[in-house]
């Protein structure tokens, strides 16, 4: 699978661990930094991955931060985008099964190596199950959005 990832600072070094993984299980891996544990914005490396995805560029993005929290909160906000933050497998099995979720979101301050590695095989290998739960997925997309 064609896979976007991108970190900050934060997160670097889970990430660079996380690519390693993907690439050994035979993933076509796009970085999209950052590329050192110098301080940087995540916002930006949210937006780099959110945009590969939005515009197909990739089928899957894969954000890590300290928490997870401002990637997740920034990369909701690119259409097309459906971000999950999990902490855990069944999260991150869920937001796939329920809610079609294109992005991962993950904290390397709060979850650990082994945990985040798989958080996200489960999360690459889990389908979206279709059915009600595509009107849903419907209904939360920006542009139906009721106001
Ligand atoms: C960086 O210190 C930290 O704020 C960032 O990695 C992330 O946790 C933000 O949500």
């Amino acid at each position: 699978m064609k896979v976007a990832i991108g970190s900050d600072h934060a997160g670097f070094e889970a990430k660079e661990a996380l690519k390693r993984m993907l690439i050994e299980q035979g993933h076509d891996v796009e970085d999209l930094g950052t590329n050192s544990s110098a301080s940087v914005d995540y916002p930006d490396f949210a937006q780099a991955v959110s945009h590969r995805v939005a515009d197909g560029g990739a089928a899957r993005g894969v954000l890590v931060c300290g928490t997870g929290i401002g990637m997740s909160i920034t990369a909701n906000k690119v259409p097309g985008i459906r971000a999950a933050l999990c902490q855990d497998e069944y999260t991150a099995r869920m937001s796939r099964l329920h809610n079609d979720a294109n992005v991962l979101c993950l904290g390397s301050r709060v979850t650990g190596q082994g945990v985040l590695e798989a958080i996200v095989t489960t999360w690459l290998a889990t389908d979206f199950e279709g059915g009600r739960h595509q009107r849903r997925v419907d209904k939360m997309m920006l542009s139906n959005i009721e106001r």
